[in-house]
């Protein structure tokens, strides 16, 4: 049951934590992840990979984006992500040594099962394997994969995914180091990832404490009709992750964009009735993001900006200032989706809609 929460939703939001630590569980060697843990054939299948094509929908596709991020920078594997649906009807060109990664919560999403059956009938020679995440033990899409790595998140009931998005990422981190560790990437990033991974749960469990703050928040969000949410690099899903939620379950418009392409449009969307809510840790685009920030703020767009402690962000007119833990770059979509959660899930509550069973959506997309 919900216990001591109000909604299934919320009570996931707040399993995280153990949710996290349950899918590092088993899988971390002192400097190392291991690999073996994944399963027999891991080694050698992670280890042909020459590509990744990464297909999921949903919240699993923004998890996708992400690790696109990760297994380039870390282990220089080139990634293409794709909508299932998309990938199931296009004349993919998969070239020698591509791995097929797919990601769903339940496993049984039509689309993402087309998907991994389409690139075998295509040109199955060319894939090295497939490859799925999921967190449903026995379902069509594990049964159906080379290897499978569960995410352990435990059953996720409120229709919006939570754990199961904060597990996948764990997850696609773990493949982006054995990957780096089959590659031949430098151990030493490898060693103090590990050893921030395995400080995660804390640091997700920090993260929750913002609950209070962001539900005071909530109350003056849940007026607006339109929101525009920002982030560059791997903040870039997160912030599209941020959009999905708010619209999912509170029914406002909300849209995402790389905080680069402002300027290129959407920068015209901004007034005093646009809120904007921003990624922003520290990483080496910090500078440019304060910069994109600065736009909207010449043209009196209501700022919230979710920051680091470090990143010089101070509340000032026109700009709500939420301090997220300090954390490092590379675990910081992780860490920036559980504020972005609690945000959608608290102006949801405040706006009275059905929060874990969101008007004309289901849980498994089991159909076309
Ligand atoms: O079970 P899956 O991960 O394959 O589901 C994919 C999407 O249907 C799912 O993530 C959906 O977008 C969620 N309702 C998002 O909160």
């Amino acid at each position: 049951g919900k216990g001591e929460f109000e909604h299934y939703m919320l009570k996931e939001i707040h399993e995280q934590p153990v949710a996290v630590a349950n899918a590092l569980e088993g899988r971390l060697g002192s400097d190392q992840v291991l690999i073996e843990a994944f399963g027999p054939q891991a080694r050698q299948l992670l280890g042909r990979t020459r590509q990744i094509h990464l297909v999921a929908c949903g919240t699993s596709y923004h998890a996708g984006m992400v690790a696109r991020y990760w297994i380039e920078a870390l282990a220089g594997v080139p990634c293409q992500v794709e909508i299932a649906s998309e990938y199931r009807y296009r004349d993919v060109v998969a070239p020698p040594g591509t791995l097929l990664l797919t990601l769903s919560q339940s496993g049984e999403t039509a689309d993402t099962l087309a998907a991994l059956r389409h690139a075998r009938k295509r040109q199955e020679e060319n894939y090295v394997g497939t490859l799925a995440i999921c967190n449903v033990p026995g379902s069509s899409l594990v049964r159906e994969s080379d290897l499978s790595l569960m995410t352990h998140a435990g059953p996720e009931i409120g229709v919006a995914s939570t754990k199961a998005f904060t597990t996948q990422l764990t997850s696609l981190m773990l493949v982006a180091l054995a990957l780096r560790q089959l590659h031949g990437g430098d151990r030493d990033l490898t060693a103090r990832l590990v050893h921030r991974l395995r400080y995660l749960p804390t640091l997700l469990g920090d993260t929750l404490q913002l609950d209070g703050e962001i539900a005071a928040l909530a109350k003056g969000f849940a007026d607006y009709r339109h929101t525009l949410f920002l982030g560059r690099g791997a903040q870039m899903p997160i912030a599209l992750e941020g959009a999905l939620k708010l619209k999912e379950i509170s029914y406002i418009h909300a849209e995402a964009y790389p905080a680069g392409e402002l300027k290129h449009g959407p920068l015209a969307l901004i007034d005093g009735s646009m809120p904007v809510v921003a990624l922003a840790p520290m990483d080496e685009l910090i500078d440019k993001l304060k910069s994109n920030l600065q736009e909207v703020r010449a043209r009196g767009g209501q700022l919230l900006v979710f920051a680091d402690p470090e990143s010089g962000l101070e509340q000032e007119e026109g700009m709500t200032v939420v301090k997220v833990p300090g954390c490092c770059r590379f675990l910081a979509p992780i860490v920036y989706t559980l504020p972005l959660q609690l945000l959608a899930y608290h102006v949801a509550v405040v706006r009275g809609t059905d929060v874990d069973q969101p008007r004309n959506l289901a849980k498994s997309v089991t159909v076309e």
